[in-house]
Parts: structure tokens; C-alpha cells; sequence
């Protein structure tokens, strides 16, 4: 453990206002922040992967981890922006000469705002992807005692580690699930059908579901590419746990592979199979990765990383075809590859929101009608947009 015992306590004057510490109670990692006159005690390590959160940003009475930027508010513990779902321990606090942790006090939580009157009984939740099931949690957190169904063909899962650490193999399996919160009732179907004037989901078992609102939160899915060649079982695209899984067994059986595409997902998979010691060379249609998003020095940076870590860049071409045993760019090189990825960009999931649905007077669309302010973050909706400084945004896919 690092840092004082917090129990026997440190002196008020080691812990300035707007200061952090980082000690320990009772065996686990504890982090003092004082804001004026208050001074907060609150679990040291972050609750989504333990990130280090006396190294996080205070901003007024919230922390934010400053490894994938989880919130959790300093008086309650409760994480109030994603990927953190989980709240953080509370402690009591005994300030004076000396400021003294006491022991885990009990965390206020949210209180309803404005009393959740005259609210549907009945809520379905189309998709388990982040935005769902943080939506799912937020809505019981909020004290929505109605029934909550949320509908997917797969479970929830840390979609971000899928290509990082995951992927590199430096992540277990049991980092991927994302909880579910208590009293939600998990369907493991798709959906096939909204009809908004009667209210009726109809799944893919043929069965049907009504709800009294819908949130629909259906993602996105890869765009596909139409090379000749790309329909052959060694070209993966990168979406869901079950892609992952193929991609390593595929970097477990081969030695070279080619990553078509330089956006996040391509140049992530590269890093990620070059920590497996597979050749990887990507092929892009852009001169420099990421310049359109970050601008041409950070792509260049970016770029100059990849290849210090043995990745070979063919840019300023698109691919003609794909071989069983080889990738043949539009320049007419020919790269030799046991097996491709193709990370291409997404294309969000929006049939079931059809403009009839979403014309429909009677559907309610729960961010309109709902009182309760749905956590939409840039993390938590492919296919919404939400309110930014530069005005209304959609989220990254
Ligand atoms: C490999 C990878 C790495 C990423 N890394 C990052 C990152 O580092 N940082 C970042 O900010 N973002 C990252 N993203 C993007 C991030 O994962 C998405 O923005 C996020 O997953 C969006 O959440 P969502 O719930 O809107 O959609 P999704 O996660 O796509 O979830 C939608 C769910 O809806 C389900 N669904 C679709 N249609 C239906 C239907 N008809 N019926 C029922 N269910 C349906 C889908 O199966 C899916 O489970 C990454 C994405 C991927 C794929
Ligand atoms: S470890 Fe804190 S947000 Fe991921």
C-alpha cells in the first residue's frame, strides 16, 4: 500500500485546498481531495480497470480517471459519466488539526429529480451495447421502479478492449462483460420489427414484446468493403466478442496479416497483433493515418510509432483484391497474409427507427418524453447524437 494510514490520519496542512493524496484504509487504496472546506474520501482506483485515480482531474466536486475518463462524483462515489458503471467506495472524514478517515460511510446516491411521476411502466431497451445497459443501469440508479427489457443478440461487452488490450493479449476474458444491472430482464433476441402506433416489438423467435416507451440503441455494424476476394473466411472485420476471438486465433495460427484501413480500428488491431509478433502491414487510401481527425502532425507521430513497432504503412492506395495467401494493393504490390482485417468505419444500425416509426406522434422517444435526463455520452450512442459545444454531434462509432 502507498501512503500514509489514513485511519491514524495526516496533518490538515499536507492537504491543500484543491489537493489530492492518496493513502490507504483498512487494506485498501484511498483517495483524500479537499474543495474549500469540504474534503472528500473516495476509492484510490478507478472501478472500470483500477486506473489511478490521484492522478485524475478534479473538477469541482467530481474525479475524473484519467485513463478512459470515467466521472464518479466525490460525495457519492457514483460514477456519472461512462465506461465506469460501478460506484466507488465512501469513506467518512474527520477533519480538524488532522484529518482522519474513519471508516466506509454510507453513499447518498441519486436522488430522482423532479420525482418520477406519470412515467411508462413498461420500458424496452432495443440493444446491449453500452448505450443500452448504461441506460438500463442509470434508469434503476434514477429509482425507475417500472420493468425494464433489454433485447440483443449479445451480451454487453467493453467494445474498446476488443481491439486493444484484449486483442493483445494483455487483458483476461473477464474484462470483457460489462455488468447488468439488478432487475432488468435480458432477452437474448433480436429484434425484428417496432410497430410504434401499437407499442408491439416483434423478436426473432417470432414472438412479441409491448412496451410503453422504447429507447433504441442498436449501434452501428462495420462497413463491408466490396473487394473482390473480401467474402473468404480468413477476411475478419472487428465488432463483437465473437470477431476478436476470431482474429487471435487467426494471429495464433498465421504469422502475417494485413490490415486494410488506417483508422482507429486498424491501427489499434496493428499494434495489438504486433504485441502477438505478426507481421502486419496496412494498407489505407489516405497519405498519412488519422490526419483527417487529428491533423497531419499527430498523424505522422502516429504513423512513425507504428513503424518504430515493426508495422509496414502502404498508403495512397485502395486494394484491388484479396488471395488466399496475399492482399493485392491498387498500386499493384502484392503483400503476402495469412489472414485480413478490414477496418473500415461503421454504419449505424438505424432500420428499426424507419422514418414511419420515427414520424409516429405515439412513439415516445424517451430522451423527448421521459423525464429523466438519459446519459448519452460519446461513448454510449452510435446512432443518437448529443448536445456539444459545437452543437449537436454524433458520438464516436
Ligand atoms: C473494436 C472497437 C474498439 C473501440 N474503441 C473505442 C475507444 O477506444 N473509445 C471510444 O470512445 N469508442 C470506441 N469504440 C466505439 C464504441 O465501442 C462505440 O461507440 C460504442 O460501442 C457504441 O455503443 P452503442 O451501445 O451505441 O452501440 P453498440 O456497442 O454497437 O451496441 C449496439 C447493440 O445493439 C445490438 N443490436 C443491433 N441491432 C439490433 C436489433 N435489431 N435487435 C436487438 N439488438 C440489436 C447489437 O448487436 C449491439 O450489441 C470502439 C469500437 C470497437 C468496435
Ligand atoms: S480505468 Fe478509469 S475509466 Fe477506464
Amino acid at each position: 500500500m502507498t501512503g500514509p494510514d489514513l485511519k491514524a490520519g495526516i496533518a490538515s496542512k499536507d492537504l491543500p485546498d484543491g489537493g489530492t493524496l492518496v493513502g490507504h484504509v483498512d487494506g485498501e487504496a484511498v483517495l483524500l481531495v479537499r474543495r474549500g472546506r469540504d474534503v472528500f474520501a473516495i476509492g484510490a482506483a478507478c472501478t472500470h480497470y483500477g486506473g489511478p485515480l490521484g492522478e485524475g482531474l478534479v473538477v469541482g466536486d467530481t474525479i475524473h480517471c484519467p485513463w478512459h475518463h470515467a466521472c464518479f462524483d466525490l460525495r457519492t462515489g457514483e460514477p456519472i459519466r461512462a465506461p465506469a458503471l460501478l460506484p466507488e467506495p465512501v469513506y467518512d472524514v474527520e477533519v480538524g488539526d488532522r484529518i482522519r478517515v474513519k471508516g466506509k460511510g454510507v453513499a447518498a446516491g441519486f436522488s430522482p429529480p423532479g420525482g418520477l411521476k406519470a412515467v411508462p411502466t413498461r420500458i424496452a431497451i432495443v440493444g446491449a451495447g453500452a448505450a443500452g445497459n448504461a441506460a438500463a443501469d442509470m434508469l434503476r440508479r434514477r429509482g425507475f421502479t417500472g420493468s425494464i427489457a433489454m433485447f440483443g443478440p449479445e451480451d454487453p461487452v467493453d467494445r474498446p478492449n476488443l481491439s486493444k488490450e484484449y486483442l493483445a493479449g494483455s487483458a483476461p476474458e473477464e474484462w470483457l462483460p460489462l455488468p447488468i444491472a439488478d432487475g432488468i430482464d435480458f432477452v437474448h433476441r433480436r429484434v425484428t420489427k417496432l410497430d410504434a402506433p401499437t407499442k408491439t416489438l416483434t423478436l426473432d423467435d417470432g414472438s412479441t414484446r409491448s412496451f410503453d416507451a422504447i429507447l433504441i440503441a442498436t449501434g452501428a455494424d462495420p462497413i463491408r468493403l466490396p473487394i473482390p476476394g473480401s467474402d473468404q473466411p480468413h477476411v475478419h472485420y472487428l465488432r463483437t466478442s465473437a470477431n476478436s476471438r476470431s482474429i487471435i486465433a487467426a494471429a495464433q495460427a498465421g504469422k502475417s496479416a494485413v490490415i486494410v484501413g488506417a483508422g482507429f480500428i486498424g491501427l489499434e488491431v496493428a499494434a495489438s497483433l504486433r504485441a502477438r509478433n505478426v507481421d502486419v502491414s496496412v494498407v489505407a487510401p489516405e497519405d498519412i493515418p488519422l490526419a483527417r481527425i487529428m491533423g497531419d502532425d499527430v498523424g505522422r507521430f502516429v504513423q512513425r510509432l507504428h513503424e518504430s513497432h515493426g508495422v509496414r504503412f502502404f498508403l495512397g492506395t485502395g486494394v484491388k483484391s484479396i488471395d488466399r495467401d496475399a492482399v493485392v494493393t491498387a498500386n499493384g504490390d502484392r503483400l503476402t497474409s495469412n489472414f485480413v482485417v478490414i477496418g473500415a468505419g461503421v454504419r449505424p444500425n438505424t432500420q428499426l427507427a424507419s422514418k414511419r416509426a420515427r414520424q409516429a406522434s405515439t412513439l415516445p422517444g424517451m430522451s423527448r418524453d421521459f423525464p429523466i435526463a438519459l446519459p448519452v455520452t460519446r461513448f454510449a450512442s452510435s446512432i443518437g447524437s448529443s448536445p456539444s459545444s459545437r452543437g449537436k454531434q454524433r458520438p464516436e462509432t
